[in-house]
């Protein structure tokens, strides 16, 4: 279905008392991308005319994001929310795409224990956990650059070049890797694009990594996404662009920064820990094998 202008509005703001009540935000951007309109399946509950349960499916993704008011929880709405989406998949009547899918999950930002209870009551497990991770930018200044390698912002023409790295840097990551010019353009349409703050690498044989800096709040910052290419990796690139982008952060004003990354990857979690940044907290994506929602 296609949300009207007045659920996606009932929705943001369904998320910002469930962010006041919890002290995390249950839709992360790529689902507020959904509510403006990318493609994805919505489900809504709702009480007297007000939408106070939404649960969002991913199909490309196989996950989903649910959240329930904060004074309309424990009275099923989240459970039937996500049985609805069980059944939808079951069915293949109903035709709900992803319903070819193995594994399907729900993410929990944050990891609060509501949220651990309902995952639990509804026989999902943890399978994945992003750490989020975060900093202080006092004292961030530009790194010294390797030898043959130049550092610039974004301009326009780099497109190509930035989303054929961006896939070739995330091939092992559903929802990085997956971005194309559309996602693309939708994130340069975003209030907070700065091409200053998408900082290319460039070395003798083009471009060798990027990092892409966000700066959505005045005093917190965000390594949005970080990558190099195959032909580079090993050489301190990424630790370069990482210094780099932090030094563009703190330029920019920002006090503070975050970044979210998947625990199984050691290599870049190394990274950051290496340049100063503890764990602030964990999402975690709980999951189901489909056959059992037969
Ligand atoms: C998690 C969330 C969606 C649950 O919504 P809800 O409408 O309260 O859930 P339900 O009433 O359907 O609960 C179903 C079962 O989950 C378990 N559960 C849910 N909340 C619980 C809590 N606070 N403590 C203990 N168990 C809980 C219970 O087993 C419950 O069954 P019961 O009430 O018969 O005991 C809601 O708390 C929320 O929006 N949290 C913030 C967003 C979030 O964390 N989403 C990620 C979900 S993985």
């Amino acid at each position: 279905m296609n949300l009207t202008s007045s659920q996606a509005e009932q929705i943001l703001a369904l998320a910002d008392r469930a962010l006041s009540a919890d002290g995390f935000a249950p839709l992360n951007e790529e689902a507020r991308f959904a509510i403006a309109g990318a493609p994805a399946e919505h489900l809504l509950a709702e009480q007297d005319g007000t939408v106070v349960g939404y649960l969002q499916w991913r199909p490309d993704f196989g996950t989903a994001q649910v959240v329930v008011d904060p004074h309309y929880r424990r009275r099923g709405l989240g459970g039937a929310l996500v049985e609805q989406l069980i059944e939808g998949l079951a069915d293949s009547d109903l035709e709900l795409p992803g319903a070819d899918i193995t594994e399907w999950g729900l993410w929990s930002f944050g990891d609060l224990p509501a949220a651990r209870e309902f995952a639990a009551a509804l026989g999902l497990r943890p399978s994945r956990t992003l750490l989020v991770m975060r900093r202080s930018l006092a004292g961030a200044s530009a790194p010294e650059l390797p030898a043959g390698l130049t550092i610039r912002g974004f301009r326009p023409g780099d497109q190509d070049a930035l989303l054929s790295l961006n896939a070739e840097a995330f091939a092992e990551h559903p929802e990085q890797g997956a971005l194309d010019a559309d996602g693309l353009a939708q994130r340069m349409a975003e209030d907070w694009f700065d091409p200053d703050g998408l900082l290319l690498a460039f070395d003798a044989d083009g471009l060798a990594g990027f990092h892409w800096t966000k700066l959505a709040e005045p005093l917190l910052g965000e390594v949005y996404v970080i990558g190099t290419a195959s032909r580079v990796r090993g050489r301190g690139y990424g630790r370069v662009l990482l210094d780099a982008g932090l030094a563009h952060l703190a330029a920019a004003g920002a006090t503070e920064v975050v970044l979210y990354v998947d625990s199984s990857e050691q290599i870049p979690v190394r990274m950051y820990e290496g340049a100063g940044f503890t764990i602030d907290h964990r999402d975690l994506l709980y999951t189901r094998p489909a056959q059992e929602n037969r």
